[in-house]
């Protein structure tokens, strides 16, 4: 079975006001490094799709309690608001940058600053989103049984996961940083985010504590305008780990490399533009009503 190690970790950056974003939580952990939301919000629309059907087949028609793990900029927590105005509603992510900006779209949500990987419930939730965050995090045998005993008993797990690591935009950042002029400045990238498990060994893990379990996998098929919009698209998320290892002189021209592969890898279509294709896989899992 594949693990998944995030050899990118970095210690924590100080939070950008415990004041305004709540307070901080499991803060002893190592973090990944800070995202930029101005930037991660550039593709909102196309980015939310994926939150919004994921939350659309959450089957619960009244919620409590509901916490948005690795919450990032707000999109999923904003969708949260809107399905269940009600709930205690909790944003928890370890960038500053990004719960800053979470605080400013949601402000009815509470936030906290805190690592997933310890994330434990004040009291069961009714609801766990992970929106496009779990793969960033490794050894998902022990995490996603862990969430799910922080879900009430009759609450659901909903996640998310981006299953692009085969797909040429991830492939071609590998072979980049593989170069000579990199290699020796990304050794330790090699194996940050590896596969996700297949989708019977999630079943096998969460089947245990389930009334229902639904996992499904999504092709998305965004339309952009170039080589450029991918490039901008990943420098957000998957990208931005290989960029911030770089020496600063060296990220435009790794930038050049990246962007001259993916033209090559993605043939405009018939009307200039692009097709990034991006594989999500789905897990929606309801716990019995029942212990045991
Ligand atoms: C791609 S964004 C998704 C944000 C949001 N859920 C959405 O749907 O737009 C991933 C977020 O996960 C956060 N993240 C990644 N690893 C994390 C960890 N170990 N603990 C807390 N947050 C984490 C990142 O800081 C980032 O904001």
């Amino acid at each position: 079975m594949k693990k998944n190690t995030n050899a990118f970790v970095r210690h924590w950056t100080p939070a950008a006001s415990e004041g305004r974003l709540g307070h901080s939580l499991f803060r002893s952990g190592p973090t990944i490094i800070d995202w930029s939301a101005q930037h991660y919000d550039s593709f909102a629309m196309e980015r939310q799709r994926a939150a919004r059907e994921l939350i659309d087949a959450v089957p619960l028609t009244s919620a409590r309690s509901v916490t948005d793990l690795g919450c990032g900029s707000g999109l999923s927590t904003t969708l949260l608001t809107e399905r269940w105005p009600d709930a205690k509603i909790t944003g928890i992510d370890q960038s500053a940058d990004m719960l800053t900006a979470a605080t400013r779209r949601v402000p009815d949500a509470h936030f906290v600053q805190g690592n997933i990987a310890k994330f434990v419930a004040a009291e069961p939730q009714d609801l766990i989103v992970a929106n496009a965050s779990l793969h960033w995090l490794p050894n998902h045998e022990a995490l996603l049984p862990k969430l799910m005993q922080q879900v009430s008993l009759g609450g659901c797990l909903a996640v998310q996961m981006p299953n692009n690591l085969d797909e040429p935009s991830h492939r071609l950042m590998q072979a980049v940083a593989e170069l000579p002029d990199y290699a020796s400045h990304l050794q330790a990238f090699k194996s940050q985010r590896s596969a996700l498990l297949t989708a019977e060994e999630y079943y096998d893990l969460l089947i245990p504590y389930c009334e229902s379990l639904r996992l499904w996998e999504t092709h998305y098929q965004h339309l952009l305008s170039g080589a450029e919009e991918i490039v901008a698209w990943f420098a957000s998320t998957g990208l931005k780990p290989f960029l911030d290892m770089l020496p600063a002189e060296k990220r435009s021209a790794f930038q050049t490399h990246y962007r001259h592969r993916v033209s090559q890898a993605y043939a405009p279509r018939v009307d200039g533009k692009v097709m990034l294709r991006l594989p999500r896989v789905f897990i929606l899992a309801t716990r019995k009503h029942h212990r045991g």
